[in-house]
Protein backbone atom coordinates (compact mmCIF):
# COMPACT_ATOMS: atom_id res chain seq x y z
CA UNK A 1 0.00 0.00 0.00
CA UNK A 2 1.57 3.64 -0.76
CA UNK A 3 2.67 5.65 2.22
CA UNK A 4 -0.10 8.01 1.92
CA UNK A 5 -3.74 5.95 1.61
CA UNK A 6 -5.87 5.91 3.91
CA UNK A 7 -7.95 3.48 6.40
CA UNK A 8 -11.62 5.21 6.95
CA UNK A 9 -13.59 3.96 9.77
CA UNK A 10 -16.87 4.66 9.49
CA UNK A 11 -19.61 4.37 12.25
CA UNK A 12 -22.35 5.59 10.63
CA UNK A 13 -24.14 8.91 10.96
CA UNK A 14 -21.47 10.76 9.69
CA UNK A 15 -19.16 9.80 11.98
CA UNK A 16 -16.07 8.66 10.74
CA UNK A 17 -12.25 8.58 11.50
CA UNK A 18 -9.03 8.46 8.45
CA UNK A 19 -5.66 7.24 9.58
CA UNK A 20 -2.89 8.29 6.64
CA UNK A 21 -0.74 5.09 6.75
CA UNK A 22 2.10 7.78 6.96
CA UNK A 23 2.84 7.86 10.28
CA UNK A 24 -0.69 6.31 11.25
CA UNK A 25 -1.53 9.82 11.31
CA UNK A 26 -4.95 10.19 12.29
CA UNK A 27 -6.36 12.94 9.37
CA UNK A 28 -10.06 13.31 10.19
CA UNK A 29 -12.47 12.82 13.02
CA UNK A 30 -15.75 13.83 12.14
CA UNK A 31 -19.01 13.02 14.57
CA UNK A 32 -21.86 13.86 12.71
CA UNK A 33 -20.62 15.44 9.87
CA UNK A 34 -18.63 17.71 12.26
CA UNK A 35 -14.65 17.73 11.87
CA UNK A 36 -12.81 17.73 15.21
CA UNK A 37 -9.39 18.26 14.03
CA UNK A 38 -7.43 20.81 12.28
CA UNK A 39 -5.27 19.79 9.34
CA UNK A 40 -3.29 22.53 7.37
CA UNK A 41 -3.97 23.54 3.94
CA UNK A 42 -0.49 23.86 3.19
CA UNK A 43 0.18 20.20 4.71
CA UNK A 44 1.93 18.21 2.58
CA UNK A 45 1.27 14.72 1.68
CA UNK A 46 4.26 13.49 -0.20
CA UNK A 47 4.92 10.54 1.94
CA UNK A 48 8.39 11.79 3.64
CA UNK A 49 7.17 15.30 5.07
CA UNK A 50 5.12 14.61 8.66
CA UNK A 51 1.35 15.41 7.87
CA UNK A 52 0.85 19.30 9.37
CA UNK A 53 -2.38 18.43 11.87
CA UNK A 54 -4.17 15.89 13.05
CA UNK A 55 -2.96 13.75 15.48
CA UNK A 56 1.02 12.87 14.28
CA UNK A 57 2.39 10.25 16.53
CA UNK A 58 5.24 11.51 18.47
CA UNK A 59 8.30 8.11 18.86
CA UNK A 60 10.82 7.42 20.24
CA UNK A 61 12.06 11.07 20.52
CA UNK A 62 9.66 14.32 21.67
CA UNK A 63 11.38 17.45 20.12
CA UNK A 64 15.00 18.02 18.37
CA UNK A 65 16.98 14.68 18.30
CA UNK A 66 20.73 14.53 17.32
CA UNK A 67 20.10 11.03 15.31
CA UNK A 68 17.26 11.75 13.54
CA UNK A 69 14.41 14.20 13.03
CA UNK A 70 12.53 16.68 15.25
CA UNK A 71 10.14 14.23 16.99
CA UNK A 72 11.16 11.15 15.99
CA UNK A 73 10.77 8.58 13.37
CA UNK A 74 7.02 7.41 13.98
CA UNK A 75 5.00 10.50 12.10
CA UNK A 76 7.34 9.84 8.91
CA UNK A 77 7.21 6.15 8.46
CA UNK A 78 4.49 3.68 6.32
CA UNK A 79 2.63 1.81 9.07
CA UNK A 80 0.79 -1.30 8.58
CA UNK A 81 -2.59 -1.90 8.62
CA UNK A 82 -2.74 -4.95 11.13
CA UNK A 83 -6.17 -5.50 11.55
CA UNK A 84 -8.72 -3.73 8.90
CA UNK A 85 -11.56 -1.66 10.34
CA UNK A 86 -14.37 -4.05 12.32
CA UNK A 87 -17.73 -3.44 13.39
CA UNK A 88 -17.61 -4.13 17.37
CA UNK A 89 -21.31 -5.76 18.63
CA UNK A 90 -20.99 -2.51 20.49
CA UNK A 91 -21.40 -0.87 16.68
CA UNK A 92 -18.27 0.83 17.27
CA UNK A 93 -15.75 0.34 14.73
CA UNK A 94 -11.68 -0.64 15.04
CA UNK A 95 -8.88 -1.26 13.11
CA UNK A 96 -5.00 -1.66 14.28
CA UNK A 97 -1.97 0.08 12.98
CA UNK A 98 1.82 -1.45 13.78
CA UNK A 99 5.61 -0.54 12.86
CA UNK A 100 8.52 -2.45 14.07
CA UNK A 101 12.00 -1.76 13.48
CA UNK A 102 13.81 -1.50 10.09
CA UNK A 103 16.94 -0.56 8.93
CA UNK A 104 16.07 2.97 8.86
CA UNK A 105 14.61 2.98 12.25
CA UNK A 106 17.92 1.15 13.56
CA UNK A 107 20.25 3.38 11.79
CA UNK A 108 18.67 6.29 13.53
CA UNK A 109 17.82 4.00 16.89
CA UNK A 110 19.48 0.76 17.05
CA UNK A 111 16.94 -1.31 18.91
CA UNK A 112 14.25 -3.75 18.15
CA UNK A 113 10.53 -2.67 18.89
CA UNK A 114 7.09 -3.48 18.21
CA UNK A 115 4.92 -0.34 18.63
CA UNK A 116 0.67 -1.51 18.23
CA UNK A 117 -1.98 1.46 18.02
CA UNK A 118 -5.51 0.32 18.28
CA UNK A 119 -8.44 3.27 17.49
CA UNK A 120 -11.50 2.87 18.32
CA UNK A 121 -14.33 5.13 16.71
CA UNK A 122 -17.78 5.30 19.01
CA UNK A 123 -20.30 7.95 18.75
CA UNK A 124 -18.98 10.96 19.86
CA UNK A 125 -15.69 9.23 21.36
CA UNK A 126 -12.23 8.10 19.80
CA UNK A 127 -10.29 5.56 21.53
CA UNK A 128 -6.88 5.00 21.07
CA UNK A 129 -4.81 2.31 22.75
CA UNK A 130 -0.73 2.03 22.26
CA UNK A 131 1.84 -0.36 23.31
CA UNK A 132 5.43 -0.76 22.85
CA UNK A 133 6.67 -3.80 23.12
CA UNK A 134 10.87 -4.84 23.55
CA UNK A 135 11.74 -8.25 21.78
CA UNK A 136 15.59 -7.99 22.96
CA UNK A 137 16.78 -11.31 25.53
CA UNK A 138 19.67 -8.58 27.01
CA UNK A 139 18.62 -4.44 25.60
CA UNK A 140 16.69 -2.20 27.21
CA UNK A 141 15.82 1.33 25.62
CA UNK A 142 14.46 4.71 26.32
CA UNK A 143 11.77 6.55 24.66
CA UNK A 144 9.44 9.36 24.80
CA UNK A 145 6.00 9.34 23.26
CA UNK A 146 3.09 12.28 22.36
CA UNK A 147 0.17 12.01 20.79
CA UNK A 148 0.46 15.81 18.85
CA UNK A 149 -3.10 16.17 18.81
CA UNK A 150 -4.41 19.47 16.22
CA UNK A 151 -7.95 20.40 17.53
CA UNK A 152 -10.02 22.51 15.66
CA UNK A 153 -11.57 25.74 17.51
CA UNK A 154 -12.95 28.62 15.48
CA UNK A 155 -10.82 31.01 17.44
CA UNK A 156 -8.42 29.50 20.01
CA UNK A 157 -8.29 33.13 22.01
CA UNK A 158 -11.88 31.70 23.34
CA UNK A 159 -10.37 28.33 24.48
CA UNK A 160 -9.79 27.15 27.90
CA UNK A 161 -7.95 24.00 29.19
CA UNK A 162 -8.68 22.70 32.74
CA UNK A 163 -6.94 20.22 34.47
CA UNK A 164 -3.59 22.30 34.38
CA UNK A 165 -3.45 24.51 38.04
CA UNK A 166 -0.76 23.81 39.94
CA UNK A 167 1.03 21.52 37.25
CA UNK A 168 4.96 22.76 36.76
CA UNK A 169 5.96 23.55 33.03
CA UNK A 170 8.82 23.72 30.75
CA UNK A 171 8.10 27.15 28.84
CA UNK A 172 9.79 26.73 25.03
CA UNK A 173 9.36 29.99 24.17
CA UNK A 174 11.27 31.03 27.61
CA UNK A 175 14.63 28.75 26.90
CA UNK A 176 13.36 26.02 28.94
CA UNK A 177 12.55 28.03 31.99
CA UNK A 178 9.83 25.98 34.86
CA UNK A 179 7.34 27.95 35.96
CA UNK A 180 4.09 27.01 37.93
CA UNK A 181 0.35 27.21 36.76
CA UNK A 182 -1.62 29.44 38.62
CA UNK A 183 -4.74 29.44 36.82
CA UNK A 184 -7.94 27.51 36.69
CA UNK A 185 -7.90 27.56 33.36
CA UNK A 186 -5.65 28.11 30.68
CA UNK A 187 -6.15 30.78 27.63
CA UNK A 188 -4.12 31.21 24.69
CA UNK A 189 -2.98 34.82 23.19
CA UNK A 190 0.24 34.61 22.38
CA UNK A 191 2.93 31.98 20.93
CA UNK A 192 2.66 29.22 23.65
CA UNK A 193 4.89 25.97 23.53
CA UNK A 194 4.37 24.23 27.03
CA UNK A 195 5.75 20.86 28.05
CA UNK A 196 3.27 20.70 31.69
CA UNK A 197 4.15 17.96 34.22
CA UNK A 198 2.37 15.14 36.27
CA UNK A 199 -0.61 16.30 35.02
CA UNK A 200 -4.14 15.13 36.08
CA UNK A 201 -6.30 12.20 33.91
CA UNK A 202 -8.85 14.80 32.55
CA UNK A 203 -8.82 18.16 30.43
CA UNK A 204 -11.41 19.85 29.24
CA UNK A 205 -11.36 22.23 26.45
CA UNK A 206 -14.23 24.72 25.92
CA UNK A 207 -15.06 26.63 22.74
CA UNK A 208 -14.10 23.79 20.17
CA UNK A 209 -15.88 23.11 16.98
CA UNK A 210 -19.63 23.81 17.57
CA UNK A 211 -19.29 26.00 20.47
CA UNK A 212 -18.65 22.53 22.43
CA UNK A 213 -16.23 21.12 24.69
CA UNK A 214 -13.82 18.52 23.98
CA UNK A 215 -12.86 16.09 26.71
CA UNK A 216 -9.47 14.72 27.07
CA UNK A 217 -8.50 11.51 29.27
CA UNK A 218 -5.01 10.18 29.14
CA UNK A 219 -3.39 7.25 30.83
CA UNK A 220 0.34 6.56 31.79
CA UNK A 221 0.49 9.91 29.66
CA UNK A 222 2.36 12.36 32.83
CA UNK A 223 2.31 15.35 30.87
CA UNK A 224 0.30 17.60 28.16
CA UNK A 225 2.30 19.83 25.89
CA UNK A 226 0.11 22.94 24.72
CA UNK A 227 1.44 24.60 21.95
CA UNK A 228 0.57 27.44 19.26
CA UNK A 229 2.52 29.01 16.99
CA UNK A 230 0.74 32.66 16.97
CA UNK A 231 1.48 34.73 13.88
CA UNK A 232 5.50 34.85 13.80
CA UNK A 233 5.89 30.78 14.17
CA UNK A 234 3.59 29.95 11.80
CA UNK A 235 5.20 32.63 9.36
CA UNK A 236 8.28 30.24 9.99
CA UNK A 237 6.13 27.06 8.74
CA UNK A 238 6.00 26.38 5.09
CA UNK A 239 3.10 23.62 5.55
CA UNK A 240 1.28 26.22 7.82
CA UNK A 241 -0.64 29.46 6.54
CA UNK A 242 0.05 32.61 7.86
CA UNK A 243 -3.58 33.23 9.10
CA UNK A 244 -4.31 29.71 10.37
CA UNK A 245 -3.11 29.73 14.01
CA UNK A 246 -6.40 31.08 15.44
CA UNK A 247 -8.22 28.09 14.36
CA UNK A 248 -5.89 25.18 16.05
CA UNK A 249 -4.88 24.33 19.52
CA UNK A 250 -2.41 21.47 20.27
CA UNK A 251 -2.98 19.63 23.57
CA UNK A 252 -1.12 16.76 23.40
CA UNK A 253 -0.97 13.80 25.99
CA UNK A 254 2.75 12.61 25.97
CA UNK A 255 5.59 10.40 28.09
CA UNK A 256 7.79 13.38 27.06
CA UNK A 257 9.55 15.01 30.41
CA UNK A 258 10.98 11.41 31.81
CA UNK A 259 11.89 8.83 29.49
CA UNK A 260 9.84 5.63 29.50
CA UNK A 261 12.50 2.81 30.04
CA UNK A 262 11.56 -0.51 28.41
CA UNK A 263 13.35 -3.47 30.18
CA UNK A 264 13.78 -6.56 27.49
CA UNK A 265 10.78 -9.02 26.98
CA UNK A 266 8.38 -6.26 28.43
CA UNK A 267 5.68 -3.74 27.01
CA UNK A 268 4.38 -0.09 28.16
CA UNK A 269 1.12 0.75 27.63
CA UNK A 270 -0.51 3.65 27.50
CA UNK A 271 -4.41 5.41 26.22
CA UNK A 272 -6.55 8.64 25.78
CA UNK A 273 -9.93 8.97 25.06
CA UNK A 274 -11.03 11.85 22.79
CA UNK A 275 -14.87 12.74 23.57
CA UNK A 276 -17.05 15.58 22.21
CA UNK A 277 -19.70 16.70 25.05
C1 LIG B 1 5.24 20.82 19.76
C2 LIG B 1 6.55 21.29 20.33
O1 LIG B 1 4.84 19.64 20.38
O2 LIG B 1 5.40 20.59 18.37
C3 LIG B 1 6.96 22.56 19.59
O3 LIG B 1 6.43 21.53 21.72
C4 LIG B 1 7.02 22.32 18.11
O4 LIG B 1 8.23 23.00 20.08
C5 LIG B 1 5.69 21.75 17.65
O5 LIG B 1 7.30 23.53 17.44
C6 LIG B 1 5.63 21.42 16.15
O6 LIG B 1 6.70 20.62 15.79
P1 LIG B 1 6.90 20.20 14.28
O7 LIG B 1 8.17 19.39 14.24
O8 LIG B 1 5.69 19.37 13.89
O9 LIG B 1 6.99 21.48 13.49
Amino acid sequence: MAATSVVVLDRGNNTTCTINLHGATVVSWRVNNQEQLFVSKQAVFDGKKAIRGGIPFVFPQFGSWTYGPQHGFARIVPWNLEKTPERLASGDVEAVFSIMDTDFTRSMWNFQFRLTYRLILREKELHFNIAVYNPSKDLTFSFNMLLHTYFKVPDVRRCQITGLQGCTFIDKTRDGAVYQEARDVVTINEWTDRVYQNTPQEHIITNVVSGRKMRIQKYNFPDTVIWNPWVDHAKDMSDFGDDEYPNMVCVEAGHVSSPVILLPGTAFEASQILQVM
